[in-house]
């Protein structure tokens, strides 16, 4: 397997010990530049997942507990009680964990950072609590860069034949190792199966056209993008295998929030009989929900819809509706792959026999 990319892009990279900085490949640049940014304090860590520098479940999860590190450095500057250095580092995890809020993976990567802060007691030793929780950032990392392989292994195991539908981006930029949905793509080519992928250039961001059209390149794997109103006509008109997509948040019963437009293309692949396939880690499912109705969707600047990439494309007076994601029932998903295996006939019941152990 080529999990080289994976290293080299390194959308997240912790530079230097417990006392360094956090650094940042900025996916806005992307693909025309490839720029790091450096990140020195939490309100940077913040500014560049608002953004979408980083962008991605699993990748601004990563962002954000090595932003804790960056927390914690700035409670040692304090010349305050330990108490006050606490409360301090808790105010930056209400910073980065409300940076954004459909994707869970950033709470999830958060609070196991905050639980070891909080489990050091009331008068810890701060310098060693850095390097604990930098211990702890580059553990999730390197964690997500496994599950990204056996997701991507299980999802391998039952990819149809035929071409394959993407929407977004969920590859090595989106995680800490090769992707989700994309892992699976690249997991299967590597295995020397042979397929085309179709990429949705995912409006208004571009993931799919900037992202995976740019990542899969770089894999030499044969992509086309397409507007993503063309998708029903691609499903029609072509042997599609699979449409196979990431997620930001999975609720008990299996209901997934994903990039805006991901409900559409279930509706669509259902349409047409063609297998809808969401890859995720467990930290993507947020059990506590009952159903996706619950799941905070993000609402971005209407200037993206407005004025995309600062082209003014609307009349002065119109008005911009932009909701990052969109939740896909879990009916209309023909299994969901995770790390842990493949959930099918996704329901309550079929979500638990699976993710039993995760709270
Ligand atoms: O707004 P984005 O670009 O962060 O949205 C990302 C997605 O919707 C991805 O599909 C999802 O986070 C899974 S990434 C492995």
């Amino acid at each position: 397997m080529n999990t080289s990319l994976s290293n080299e892009i390194n959308t997240v990279h912790w530079q230097g010990d417990s006392s360094g900085h956090l650094e940042i490949l900025d996916q806005t640049k992307l693909p025309t530049q490839i720029k790091k940014i450096v990140c020195k304090d939490v309100p940077a860590v913040v500014e560049s997942i608002k953004k979408l520098r980083v962008r991605g479940a699993p990748a601004i999860g990563i962002a954000g507990a090595y932003g804790m590190v960056l927390a914690v450095q700035q409670a040692i500057l304090l010349e305050d009680s330990s108490k006050k250095k606490i409360a301090y580092i808790q105010q930056r995890v209400g910073d980065l964990a409300t940076s954004r809020p459909t994707a869970v993976n950033l709470r999830w990567a958060i609070q196991r950072i905050e639980s070891l802060i909080l489990n050091a007691g009331e008068n810890p030793d701060f310098l060693k609590l850095s390097k604990d929780v930098l211990t702890e950032a580059k553990r999730i990392q390197e964690e997500d860069q496994h599950l990204c392989e056996k997701i991507g292994n299980y999802g391998a195991s039952i990819l149809p034949d035929g071409d394959i539908l993407t929407h977004c981006n969920t590859g090595a930029l989106a995680t800490g190792g090769i992707g989700t949905a994309l892992g699976v793509i690249v997991t299967a080519w590597e295995q020397g199966r042979r397929f085309h992928v179709f990429a949705d250039e995912t409006r208004p961001l571009l993931q799919g056209a900037r992202l995976t059209a740019w990542e899969l390149t770089q894999r030499k794997i044969p992509v086309t993008v397409l507007a993503d109103a063309a998708a029903a006509h691609l499903l029609k008109t072509k042997q599609i295998g699979c449409c196979i997509v990431g997620a930001d948040r999975i609720t008990a019963n299996g209901d997934t929030a994903n990039k805006i437009g991901t409900y559409g293309l279930a509706l669509l692949a259902k349409a047409h009989n063609v297998p809808f396939f969401v890859a995720a880690p467990s930290s993507t499912f947020d059990l506590a929900l009952p159903t996706g109705d619950k799941i905070p969707i993000e609402e971005r600047d209407e200037d993206e819809i407005l004025q995309p990439f600062g082209f003014k494309s609307t009349p002065a007076s119109a008005r911009g509706f932009n909701p990052a994601f969109d939740v896909t029932p879990a009916q209309l998903i023909t299994a969901i792959i995770t790390e842990r295996g493949i959930i099918r006939n996704v329901n309550i019941q079929t979500v638990a026999d699976v993710l039993h152990d995760c709270s």
